[in-house]
C-alpha cells in the first residue's frame, strides 16, 4: 500500500481564500479589514522566511500587516514596551512574536504580557488553558492544522490511539490536548520515553515534532496508520527533510504529511484564520 498524501499547500490555499472571503463579507458591511503584527528579533534565517510567509498571507487573506524588525541586541523591557504599545491599540487584532527570542530575552515573558484576545499564536497560558479545559478560544496555529488536515482524511478519532512523538510547548503538548479533545486516546513520548519504537507501533495516529531528521523509522509505522509530520529539518545538502523516514512510511500510512508542503503551511493557515477570529471577536 502507498499512503495518500495530504497536500498542506492546497488545504492552506483553501482555507486562506474562505477567510478573504469572510474579510470582503465584512469590508461590505463596513468593518475595517483584520490587522496582525509581527515582531521580528535578530536575525535567525528560518524565522525571517517565516515572517516573509505570514506577511504574504496577510495580503492573500485581505489584512492589514504591521511589521516589526529589531536587531539580537533589543532589550526585553524595550520589547515588553512595544508589546504594551500594540495591546493598546485598537487598530491591532493580533500580535507575534517570532520564536526563538536572543537568549537575554524571556520568552515567557514576552508572551505572557500579550493581551490573550489578541494572542494570534495560542501560545499565552490563557489561551493554553482553555484548550486544556476543553473551551479553546484562540488555538496554537500548527496543532490545530494538524486537526484540520486529519479531518481531511475523514477518519474518525473517537477512541483511536494516538502516539505524539514530541512534547514541546508549540508542538507536542497542545496537540496532545487537541487530540485529547477529539476524544483519541493519547500517548505523548519524549527524550526520556523507553520502547519509542513499540509505543510507535501501537499507533492508528502519529504526530512527529521532535525536530531530529528522519528520527521516526518507517517500519514502526502500523500499517494503515496516519502519520503527521510537522518536523522541518534543513540538511546539510539544503534539502528539507521531516521527523519521519518518508518513504518507508508511506508504504505503509494510509495517509501521510509530505515535507515540505505539508504541516507547514497548515500553521500559516491557522494563524489567518485565528487572526480573523479575534478581529471579529474584539470588533463584533
Ligand atoms: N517559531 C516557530 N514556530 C512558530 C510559531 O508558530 N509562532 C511563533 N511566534 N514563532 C514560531
Amino acid at each position: 500500500m502507498s499512503a495518500q498524501l495530504l497536500d498542506g499547500k492546497l488545504i492552506s490555499a483553501e482555507i486562506i481564500d474562505e477567510v478573504r472571503s469572510q474579510v470582503d463579507a465584512r469590508l461590505a458591511l463596513g468593518r475595517r479589514a483584520p490587522a496582525l503584527a509581527v515582531v521580528l528579533v535578530g536575525d535567525d534565517p528560518a524565522s525571517a522566511v517565516y515572517v516573509s510567509n505570514k506577511k504574504k498571507a496577510c495580503e492573500r487573506a485581505g489584512f492589514r500587516s504591521l511589521s516589526y524588525e529589531f536587531p539580537a541586541s533589543l532589550s526585553e523591557a524595550d520589547l515588553l514596551a512595544l508589546v504594551e504599545k500594540l495591546n493598546a491599540d485598537p487598530s491591532v487584532d493580533g500580535i507575534l512574536v517570532q520564536l526563538p527570542l536572543p537568549k537575554h530575552i524571556d520568552a515567557e515573558k514576552v508572551i505572557e504580557a500579550i493581551n490573550p484576545l489578541k494572542d494570534v499564536d495560542g501560545f499565552h497560558p490563557y489561551n493554553f488553558g482553555r484548550l486544556a479545559l476543553k473551551m479553546p478560544l484562540l488555538r496554537p496555529c500548527t496543532p490545530h492544522g494538524v486537526m484540520v488536515m486529519l479531518e481531511k482524511t475523514g477518519v474518525d478519532l473517537v477512541g483511536k490511539d494516538a502516539v505524539v512523538v514530541g512534547a514541546s510547548n508549540i508542538v507536542g503538548r497542545p496537540a496532545a490536548l487537541e487530540l485529547l479533545l477529539a476524544r483519541a486516546t493519547v500517548t505523548v513520548c519524549h527524550s526520556k520515553t523507553r520502547d519509542l519504537a513499540d509505543k510507535v507501533r501501537a499507533a492508528d495516529v502519529v504526530v512527529a515534532g521532535v525536530g531530529i531528521p528522519n528520527f521516526v523509522k518507517g517500519d514502526w509505522i502500523k500499517p494503515g496508520a496516519i502519520v503527521i509530520d510537522v518536523g522541518i529539518n534543513r540538511l546539510d545538502n539544503g534539502k528539507l527533510c521531516g521527523d519521519v523516514e518518508f518513504e518507508p512510511a508511506r508504504e505503509r500510512a494510509s495517509w501521510i504529511t509530505p515535507v515540505p508542503g505539508g504541516v507547514g503551511p497548515m500553521t500559516i493557515a491557522m494563524l489567518m484564520r485565528n487572526t480573523l477570529d479575534a478581529s471579529i471577536n474584539l470588533n463584533p
